[in-house]
């Protein structure tokens, strides 16, 4: 069997598909790149007795012998490795965000469809087994017609902040404004119905105490009221409430369907309630669901619900020439993506209602081809916006010294917290 040879870059996150690649028979994990020596060494400890390479900086990499990369870099920095791992002829996964400005996106687009390789977005929340059922019967008719839906991801990661963003003032995570991080709650809503966004109201909540004393400089969540090409509406809401919350809901003009509320305690994302007419759908309220029941096993050893594993065995099927693979391919990416990114333009703007471009369309890239506009200063130069659309807080340099040091006693007492996040791949998101 074909074995395709990956290599990771950014080793946190990067765990989840470094324990995909180890547990597939046609993936062969070859490399990986941190620039941290710490992540190096512990990467070194998780996979002691196999051949891999390890490198502390991409130029290096990059150079490896391998046909993918799986970039868990920052989120803010996805697409500037994207291209050039494909100009150096290799497939690209990549963690969200997809993009951090419209040049970036235009460019992207651009090198994706030049070299004709394969791009996955790994917006794994599209394949939790709610989610993924709820695309099914949507695509097979059963509810009808899209006409509202909401997606929540709310996550209070307060409480772990310090070993998210390490005490680094710039830490992307203190400095993504309220809609950047949109893709979990808008994502599936779109890869369920496949309608492209065309407009998005953006909204910011205010700044709380609570955040800033961690050092997050933006407002506490975001919310984007989104209009589609049928006219129909959604709803997302994401950041940081105090009670988390991860919920999809879906009206169509035959009925309605939604994963359970987290407080129901009664599966979550793994369970979908549907209330349509009998003739159209006979699904048992509130029946167990599951996307794939072949790999059923090998996804419950995965976070989020199993997802993880489904983004990267997607990503692999591609590869190896499987036209019905499910992949999130970059035009997607940016339907998820975008409107977050017009809706904190629209904020900026004061409320009013931003046209979300199709870049599909090879004329409507002109306009954003030198479209630099976020919020890392190096990046936008003079086009540069706020954390928070009222002007960034002055946050005392204590609160970030105080944050290093938190994080330095955890990682270097190895906590329990730590040692099992760091196995599992993901510490928060
Ligand atoms: N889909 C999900 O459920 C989920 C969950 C967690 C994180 N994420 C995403 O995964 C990514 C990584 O997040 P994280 O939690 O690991 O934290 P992080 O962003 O702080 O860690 C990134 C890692 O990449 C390394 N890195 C960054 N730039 C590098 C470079 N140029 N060269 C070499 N190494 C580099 C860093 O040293 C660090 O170890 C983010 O994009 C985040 O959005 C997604």
């Amino acid at each position: 069997m074909k074995k395709i040879k990956v290599g990771v870059l950014g080793g946190y996150r990067g765990t989840s598909m470094i324990n995909y690649s180890k547990q597939a028979n046609n993936v062969e994990l070859v490399a990986i790149c941190d620039k941290s020596q710490e992540v190096l060494e512990r990467q070194k400890e998780n996979l002691k007795g196999e051949n891999i390479a390890f490198y502390d900086n991409f130029e290096d990499f990059i150079k490896h012998d391998m046909d993918a990369v799986v970039l868990a870099n920052y989120a803010n920095e996805h697409a500037p490795f994207a291209i050039k791992c494909l100009k150096a002829g290799k497939h690209v996964f990549s963690e969200v965000l997809p993009v951090q400005t419209m040049k970036e996106a235009v460019e992207l687009i651009e090198t994706i469809e030049q070299t004709g390789l394969v791009y996955a977005y790994g917006e794994n929340y599209c394949y939790m087994p709610g989610p993924y059922e709820m695309r099914k019967l949507y695509r097979e008719g059963k509810i009808g017609e899209f006409e509202y839906g909401e997606g929540e991801y709310v996550h209070n990661c307060g409480p772990i902040w310090h070993s998210i963003t390490y005490g680094e003032e710039n830490h992307w995570r203190n400095n993504m404004y309220a809609t950047f991080y949109c893709t979990h709650s808008i994502g599936p809503l779109i890869h369920i119905t496949g309608l492209r966004p065309v407009s998005v109201t953006g909204f910011e909540s205010k700044m709380i105490k609570r955040h800033l004393d961690v050092g997050s400089k933006s407002g506490q969540f975001g919310i984007e009221m989104i209009e589609l090409e049928n006219g129909g509406i959604i709803k997302s809401i994401h950041g940081g409430l105090y009670k988390d919350s991860i919920w999809y809901s879906v009206y169509g003009s035959k009925g309605r369907m939604e994963t359970a509320r987290e407080d129901a305690r009664a599966g979550g994302v793994h369970v979908i309630y549907v209330n349509s007419d009998k003739e159209e759908c006979d699904y048992a309220s509130g029946e167990l669901v599951s996307y794939n029941p072949k790999n059923e096993q090998a996804a419950a050893a995965f976070g989020h619900g199993g997802s993880d594993f489904y983004s990267m065995y997607n990503f692999i099927e591609k590869i190896l020439g499987n036209d019905e693979a499910d992949t999130i391919d970059i035009y997607e990416a940016l339907d998820m993506f975008l409107p977050g990114m017009f809706a904190y333009r629209s904020v900026l703007n004061g409320g009013i209602p931003m046209e979300i471009p199709n870049l599909r369309n090879k004329e409507e890239r002109e306009k954003y081809r030198n479209d630099v506009m976020c919020t890392d200063p190096e990046v936008a130069g003079d086009q540069y916006i706020p954390v928070f659309s009222k002007g960034n807080p002055e946050i005392d340099p204590a609160v970030y010294e105080k944050m290093r040091l938190m994080w330095e006693k955890e990682s270097g007492a190895n906590s329990g917290y730590t040692r099992a996040a760091f196995k599992q791949g993901s510490k928060t998101n």
